[in-house]
């Protein structure tokens, strides 16, 4: 066994580079730690700056504790963690950073596999593109939401809650002192947000792809089960070195094709969509964005949780969680697609069970017929946009309105509440400079609040357009991730106020009603390419040249395809 694991090519041998790597290592640790006990990393995304993470140094201690009893040597590596609500610009330019780095640490590091520990929105998605590029085994613990707050006897969704009553105040229904009281109401314990947004969604979509012990994600941050299950998954990793089970033996287009069926059982995130597609770019998988709608848009949505819905997510749990979710909808899974325990994600549903069918609808009676994510095409999106028809307004599904246009965040909060602004409850707001590059980072702004004055008239919804992304928690009748984005050339960035958009949710179109040959002679507006001076280095240079499309999942260009876990030369 010594000899196939990789960290024996630090270990091994009696020569210099090996008596260097032991020696430091030891602090403690027995000699027979470097003769054929696997090396199991747990990549840890715990800061005091991603509170929804603040816990994971609790669950990382039981993961120690069962790669111990299993045998191997647990080792702490504190990874990029990305909090949502405190990053700017904003979380999602530092995805493609924090899955480098880690992709980067593992395979300089003698690490034979890797427990992966994330919870807020980007940090499960950059693990996973990190354990996919290196190609070590690795399985994922989600680090679970956190319990329901209440409010005046009544349940607080994190996230989804804060723009209800923010826009309750805009409106003039409510008052902002009992805005600020509702504040501390919210957030009740340690976890991730307890709605059906992103963080929820990602950790789900590691259950149902296979990267997840089957019957975890989900599990509530405080709930003592986390703990046991994190136990259990250290015991595990050590087995998937034995075994030499890696990302790409378990991520296959079999997984994603279920990952994309769950998506729309539970009424996930619009955000999956950019994370799935790095994700099966970073393995080779040839995932597009039509498979969404191929595969997911008829899958009916069986789970009443906010924001398409009222429960939140420790009533999923409580109700049977993603497994029961799945075996409701087992005929449309792929039987091959396998997991971390080595067995098929399909096996994994004989005993799960509804045990509260508010929440989790049987087949037979769905909160909504064909529920996944419609993927839509036209001379406004020639490489398509995506809209959630779960969280949309039916009767705006197939509208025409005049558009109103704001070339950048900062126009559109400039304007929007501007009383001579010549907006109606059937224009269709339009928002650009606000993809991958034009931000840069793709924020969450597409859900634009409404304008004050058509709040004031008990307007709710109204179509908007967007090359952005929305979070996960927001619902509205939002078309997003417009593809080529503004800022990338695309004919968003010829759009006018006063031009006609048609929607057409059920025809999968995006319209511009002006003439091809007058779209043609148009040029984009200063105002649009000029919205942001992008920065002369760092980060960000590097982003906004090399970062992709959100139809090819928003990453560089360069980070595609796995590197797998070789390291050629080293310097003592
Ligand atoms: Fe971390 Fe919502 S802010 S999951």
């Amino acid at each position: 066994m010594t000899s196939h694991l990789r960290s024996a090519q630090w270990y091994g041998g009696d020569d210099r580079d090996g008596y260097i790597h032991r020696a430091w290592m030891r602090r403690g640790l027995p000699s027979d730690a470097f003769s054929g006990r696997p090396h199991i990393a747990i990549a840890n995304t715990a800061s005091d700056l991603t509170p929804c993470n603040a816990h994971l140094d609790e669950v990382a201690s039981s993961v120690r504790d069962g790669v111990h009893e299993a045998g191997g040597i647990p080792l702490n590596l504190p990874v990029v963690s990305l909090g949502e609500t405190l990053l700017r610009p904003t979380a999602m330019l530092w995805r493609n950073m924090a899955a480098m780095a880690t992709e980067e640490m593992l395979r300089g590091n003698p690490v034979d596999g890797v427990v992966l520990l994330g919870g807020c929105d980007k940090t499960i998605p950059s693990l996973l593109m990190a354990a996919a590029s290196v190609d070590l085994p690795a399985v994922v613990v989600p680090g679970g939401p956190m319990l329901t707050g209440t409010f005046r006897g009544k349940a607080l969704g994190c996230g989804t809650d804060v723009w209800r009553l923010s826009e309750e105040v805009r409106g003039g229904t409510l008052g902002r002192e009992d805005f600020i009281r509702s504040e501390s109401a919210m957030i009740r314990s340690r976890g991730h947000c307890n709605t059906m947004g992103t963080a929820s969604t990602m950790g789900l979509l590691a259950e149902a792809l296979g990267t997840v012990v089957p019957g975890i994600a989900g599990t509530p941050a405080p709930d003592s089960r986390l703990l046991e299950s994190a136990h259990a998954t250290g015991k595990l990793a050590v087995e998937l070195v034995r075994e030499d089970r890696t990302p790409s033996s378990v991520l296959t287009r079999a997984s994603f094709h279920n990952a994309i069926v769950a998506l729309a059982a539970i009424g996930g995130s619009t955000n999956a969509v950019v994370h799935l597609l790095a994700i099966a770019g970073r393995l080779g998988v040839a995932l597009t964005l039509d498979d969404f709608d191929r595969i997911g848009s008829r899958v009916p949505l069986l789970v009443d949780l906010q924001p398409a819905g009222r429960f939140l997510m420790d009533d999923l749990h409580r109700a049977g969680g993603l497994l029961a979710v799945l075996r409701e909808v087992r005929d449309l899974l792929d039987p091959s697609a396998l997991t971390v325990t080595g067995r098929p994600l399909v096996d994994h549903l004989d005993d799960a069970r509804i045990w509260d069918r508010e929440v989790i609808r049987p087949r037979e009676e769905p909160l909504r017929e064909a529920a996944g994510i419609a993927v839509l095409r036209g001379n406004l999106a020639p490489d398509g946009a995506i809209v959630k028809p779960a969280a949309a307004s039916p009767h705006l599904l197939h509208h025409r309105g005049r558009a109103v246009v704001f070339d950048s965040i900062e126009d559109f909060h400039a304007r929007v509440d501007d009383p001579d602004l010549d907006v109606d409850a059937d224009s269709v707001l339009v928002l650009r400079g606000c993809g991958p590059k034009g931000y840069p980072g793709m924020p969450e702004v597409s859900n634009m609040p409404l304008p004050k004055k058509l709040l004031a008239e008990g307007v709710r919804d109204m179509v908007r357009v967007c090359d952005g992304r929305m979070s996960g928690t927001a619902y509205g009748t939002v078309v997003l991730h417009v593809a080529p984005e503004a800022a990338a050339g695309g004919p968003l960035a010829l759009v006018r106020t006063g031009d006609v958009v048609e929607l057409d949710v059920e025809g999968r179109t995006l319209t511009l009603d002006v003439p091809q040959d007058e779209l043609a002679a148009r040029t984009p507006d200063r105002a649009t390419t000029d919205a942001y001076a992008a920065p002369a280095r760092g980060w960000e240079r590097l982003y906004i040249d090399h970062v992709s499309g959100a139809d090819t999942g928003a990453d560089l260009d360069f980070l595609t395809g796995s590197s797998g876990r070789g390291v050629g030369r080293e310097s003592h």
